[in-house]
């Protein structure tokens, strides 16, 4: 361990910024292990050598947080450029506006509509199923905003998201689907938004700079576990299945692949982010890097797309969304009870809580576990972590 009073496994959000704090906060030394070659987690990026473009290498990151302790703390380690996200989808030869909004609707429905007309078609339209509660996605879709809107922009797209068909998906899988009766575009409502203006790396790079903080990549936990002294705190940002050796059962992911081709053109398809909502299309969205930096000179003349395919997740894939049926849920409870006997050891990150987060999400949650357990497990006020 080198001195060290504490190793964190995984140098992605959650790991970077516990590190970071208890390195700069609480004068302790810390190792961080990972099994990637590289730091980042997820959000690792790096630029690609025939275009010079930032490519995200586990798929797009956009930041947004509305909350003010996250972006102050991010703040010490990066600026941001001035990105709004807005995103599109392409329906039969036509390309939409998303979320659903004003524009959206005017569109596709060939008129214009006023936000209260828009309100009492979409109203009408959804009211379908009558009494009846949907008894599955494809119909709890339509009662929140209707068939037609459904079957353009919701429905081929969730079958190829799941490979399964919307009628077999239970209805839970979506809880609301944001139809805006304005013009507004904009993806996130978040206060504060935008890229790190030397990518995501760079801000790893710098949160683990710290003299007290030692870094060792392509290191498994697994590999070096039986050989950690007795007592030392562990962090854990890896799969909770795997770390208890999936004795409760494998919880359930879905991954994707991203496909990636250098297009001879500037400029392919004029937006970072399009969807394509049609079952004929195989895959769901194409990302095009160079439009998450539009301040930066790109010069090649090249242009890198990435089209990206979704499935479920094997062991040997990368987790990248919890799939969370009633099963998954009760798998994840029996690991819960499992984690509470474990000493010294913390779980966290969306990993290690089988839960999606955000970037913000992730961050905020290391901060307040700095605060609640670390802090006072370090000055001597908890006995373990
Ligand atoms: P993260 O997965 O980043 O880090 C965990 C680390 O632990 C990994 O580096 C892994 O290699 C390591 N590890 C695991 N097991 C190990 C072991 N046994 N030994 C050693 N190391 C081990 N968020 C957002 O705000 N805006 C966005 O646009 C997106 N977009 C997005 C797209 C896609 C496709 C995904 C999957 C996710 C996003 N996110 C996002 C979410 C974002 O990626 C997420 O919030 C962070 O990655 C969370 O950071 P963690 O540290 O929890 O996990």
């Amino acid at each position: 361990l080198n001195g060290a009073a504490i190793l964190i496994v995984g140098a992605g959000f959650y790991g970077a910024t516990l590190a970071e704090r208890i390195a700069t906060k609480l004068g302790r030394r810390v190792l961080v292990i990972d099994k990637r070659p590289h730091i980042g987690g997820n959000a690792y990026t790096e630029p690609d050598p025939t275009t010079g473009v930032e490519i995200h290498r586990y798929g797009p990151h956009l930041f947004h947080t509305s909350n003010e302790e996250v972006w102050r703390y991010l703040r010490n380690f990066t600026d941001f450029s001035a990105y709004r996200h807005r995103a599109f989808s392409t329906h039969r030869d036509q390309v939409y506006p998303l979320p659903i909004n004003l524009a959206t609707i005017c569109q596709f429905f060939g008129r214009r509509f006023s936000p209260d007309e828009a309100r009492a078609m979409i109203a009408e339209q959804s009211s379908e199923l009558g009494d009846r509660l949907p008894s599955n996605l494809e119909e709890k879709a339509i009662s929140l905003v209707g068939r037609r809107l459904y079957e353009a922009f919701i429905k081929g797209y969730t079958a190829k998201q799941w490979q399964t068909d919307p009628r077999e998906l239970p209805a839970q899988v979506i809880t609301r689907l944001p139809v805006r009766y304005n013009f507004e575009d904009g993806y996130f409502n978040d206060r504060f938004q935008g890229q790190p203006l030397d990518g995501y790396t760079a801000i790893f790079e710098k949160m683990l700079a710290h003299d007290l903080i030692e870094t060792r990549l392509g290191v498994d936990f697994f590999d070096i576990r039986n050989l950690l002294p007795e007592g030392v705190p562990v962090v854990y940002t890896g799969p909770i299945d795997r770390y208890f050796d999936y004795a409760e059962g494998e919880l359930g992911w879905r991954t994707i692949d991203i496909e990636l081709e250098i297009m001879d053109t500037p400029d392919y398809q004029g937006t970072s982010i399009m969807n394509y909502a049609d079952e004929a299309v195989p895959y769901t969205r194409v990302l095009e890097f160079r439009h998450f930096n539009p301040e930066r000179q790109h010069t090649s003349g090249k242009t890198l797309i990435g089209r990206e395919f979704s499935r479920f997740a094997r062991r040997v894939d990368e987790p990248y969304y919890p799939i969370d049926t009633r099963r998954d849920q009760a798998t994840y409870g029996r690991y819960v009870a499992r984690m509470g006997r474990e000493k010294n050891i913390h779980f966290g990150g969306r990993l290690g809580t089988y839960r999606y987060l955000d970037m913000h999400q992730a961050i905020g949650s290391a901060l307040k576990a700095f605060e609640t357990v670390f802090e006072p497990y370090f000055e001597g006020r908890l006995d373990s972590v």
